[in-house]
């Protein structure tokens, strides 16, 4: 499959991953403003894609003139709790001092070095899952998309399926829809449909019936943000599922290249957590689904501690706190 974010005749090439699974389509982003707007709108998404974005983005505001360092700003603060975003951009920004060319040269590099690493960090696990996990074939389960959608290719959780189907040990990955925008059953069902892995999308909250019913050897997620003790900020219904894992004896493995960790935070309470629109909630295809005035809480992340994981893996190996 090709990138899923690139560079392309002086702007960045995304797959539209709004359009997903009914269209397969590209947006050419030629401003900053559209670059902020896709990311806003979920059109480009996953940790590892926004670093990426964020490192372009600086690459297009160079190329264009202005006030790249407020641009980059306007980049960074898009969306708050992946810190590869503002990562992504923070790299391509300390090359501005040699000219647009070298921006734009470091910003390629990253997104050369995501597929490599992601490829690295999942291969870690995957031998990691193996060890925990004695039953054959595996029957693994996924919360929102960790795939090839969510990095410049391969993927991170979703990279261990490919490792672990390349060699054919895969029994079916159970996709949890990822309520309210669907990041599994559009985005990581229609990877594993392209795959040939075969597969179940389950709602979210089917997901510790599954583990009670002995359906599920092991549950991979990837991350947004991890920080220094090792809590992970990821898609929300992550912590839930870790407590059903947790309780059903199911080991629970987190897959991310190390540009996510963050180090700065000493612990998972002061991540920042993105809370969107309520029309998310209260809304279906445009259809309303509440009552008018209903209250929404409708965060995209919650941390889950370090203490219910089995392990967090990163191109390293296992990540020690
Ligand atoms: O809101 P999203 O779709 O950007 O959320 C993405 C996730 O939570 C992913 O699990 C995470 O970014 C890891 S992707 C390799």
């Amino acid at each position: 499959m090709r990138r899923t974010i690139d560079w392309a005749d002086g702007a960045i090439v995304i797959i539209d991953q709004t359009a997903l699974p009914a269209e397969f389509r590209l947006l050419e982003l030629r401003t900053v403003d559209e670059l902020v707007d896709a990311i806003k709108r979920l059109a480009v998404r996953g940790a590892p894609a926004l670093g990426a974005a964020g490192a372009l983005g600086v690459a297009l505001a160079a190329r264009r003139g202005g006030d790249v360092r407020s641009e980059a700003d306007v980049i960074a603060n898009a969306r708050p709790t992946a810190v590869n975003l503002a990562w992504g951009v923070g790299r391509a920004l300390a090359k501005l001092g040699e000219g647009a060319d070298a921006v734009l040269a470091e910003a390629l590099a990253l997104l050369t070095e995501d597929e490599e690493l992601n490829k690295t960090a999942s291969k870690h696990a995957a031998e990691l899952v193996l060890a925990e996990c004695p039953r054959r074939p595996l029957r693994l389960l996924s919360h929102c998309n960790a795939g090839q959608l969510a990095t410049v290719g391969w993927g991170s959780a979703l990279g261990v399926v490919w490792h672990l189907h390349e060699r054919g040990l895969v029994e079916e990955v159970l996709v949890d829809e990822t309520r309210p925008l669907l990041q599994g059953a559009r985005l990581t069902a229609w990877e594993l449909a392209q795959a040939d892995v075969p597969y179940r999308v389950q709602p979210d909250g089917a997901a510790a019936a599954a583990m009670a019913r002995g359906l599920v050897d092991c549950v991979l997620v990837g991350a947004d943000r991890i920080a220094a003790n090792g809590d992970v900020a990821n898609k929300i219904g992550t912590y839930g599922l870790a407590i059903a894992a947790r309780y059903h004896g199911v080991p629970f493995v987190v897959v991310a290249p190390s540009s996510t960790v963050d180090t700065k935070l000493a612990d998972g309470t002061r991540i920042a957590i993105e809370e969107r629109d309520a029309r998310e909630l209260t809304e279906y295809a445009g259809v309303p689904v509440t009552p008018p005035d209903a209250g929404v809480f409708n965060p995209a992340f919650d941390v889950t501690p370090y203490e219910l994981l089995t392990a967090v893996v990163t191109e390293h190996g296992r990540f020690t706190p």
